[in-house]
């Protein structure tokens, strides 16, 4: 199948959240990925220099290509953006004027036949978004059923996460995609059986948290943001599910951040239907006070 361009979610809005670096400034791109976003900013703000980080080497690869023109304004790092003050640090930068984050995956991360991110493909049980030390093979095969019905009724929000996390353990060893798909259809109540995409969806989502530690990274991501935007300075977060948005609506109301919108910005109509990726997506932006 071919690989799929990853479109840009709440491209005009970013760009717009950014309005602040009209005049330069240095901004950073935690999940630089296809380099949609980045590209959006560098041509919008000519003065800009754009730091992109990805823990993804096939995704900076991408966005190398993409950025290319941009040459000596963009420098890219394959890096966990919980590291962002290391990389920082190793290029001497001490403060920045804007810090943007996409979350999640990007359509290519998706649609790759061998990461087992989605459940409608047929692929070992990788989920790592990067160099990480464990898998989700790791997780589904040593972590005990009271951990793993924990991180399925934690990070996926799933009533049946006992029930699913027994049958794993009863299961074992879980080698793909496809047997993880069939435990938890099986494990679920008839009467819930019609939903069970979103059950699937839930799962998927929850099993990959806590592969890349997703919760973790963002909750640094933010602390770091605190101590290196410059005052005035902004940070924007895309965020796909309450989880995530949680922990964003909550810092940004605490010391350091005063948010520019009350509520979140979210795609338009237009947008919902042509990328259906971007229905779940919320935008806030704080800036630094
Ligand atoms: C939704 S995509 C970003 C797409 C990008 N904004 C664009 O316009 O093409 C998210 C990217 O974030 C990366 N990512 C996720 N968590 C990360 C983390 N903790 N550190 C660095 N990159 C991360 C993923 O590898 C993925 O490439």
């Amino acid at each position: 199948m071919p690989i799929q361009q990853h479109i840009s979610v709440l491209l005009n809005e970013v760009i717009e959240s950014f309005d602040i670096l009209k005049s330069g400034g240095i901004v950073a791109d935690c999940t630089v990925g296809g380099g949609g976003h980045a590209e959006g900013l560098l041509s919008n703000y000519p003065l800009i220099t754009l730091i992109g980080l990805d823990r993804d080497s096939k995704a900076l690869e991408i966005s190398r290509k993409r950025l290319e023109r941009f040459e000596k304004r963009v420098q890219l790092f394959e890096a966990n953006f919980s590291d962002l003050d290391s990389v920082l640090d190793s290029i001497k930068v001490q403060k920045l004027n804007g810090i943007f984050a996409d979350l999640g995956m990007s359509s290519f991360q998706l649609d790759d036949e061998k990461r087992g991110f989605s459940f409608e493909k047929s692929a070992p049980l990788d989920m790592k978004m990067g160099l990480n030390t464990k898998s989700a093979f790791d997780v589904l095969n040593t972590y005990s059923e009271k951990e793993i019905a924990r991180i399925i009724y934690e990070y996926g929000e799933e009533r049946f996460s006992r029930r699913i996390a027994r049958r794993v353990v009863e299961s074992r060893p879980i080698a793909t995609t496809d047997q993880l798909v069939k435990i938890v259809v099986s494990s679920i109540p008839r009467t819930a059986q019609k939903r069970w995409k979103s059950t699937l969806r839930r799962v998927f989502q929850a099993i990959r948290i806590e592969v890349n530690t997703e919760l973790d990274n963002l909750r640094i991501l933010i602390e770091t943001s605190r101590k290196r935007l410059e005052v005035g300075g902004r940070l924007a977060i895309i965020s796909f599910h309450s989880l995530e948005d949680r922990i964003v609506k909550r810092a940004f109301l605490s010391e350091g951040f005063v948010p520019i919108t009350k509520k979140p910005i979210t795609p338009s109509e237009l947008e919902r239907t042509s990328n259906s990726r971007s229905r779940s997506a919320k935008l806030r932006i704080a800036e630094k006070v």
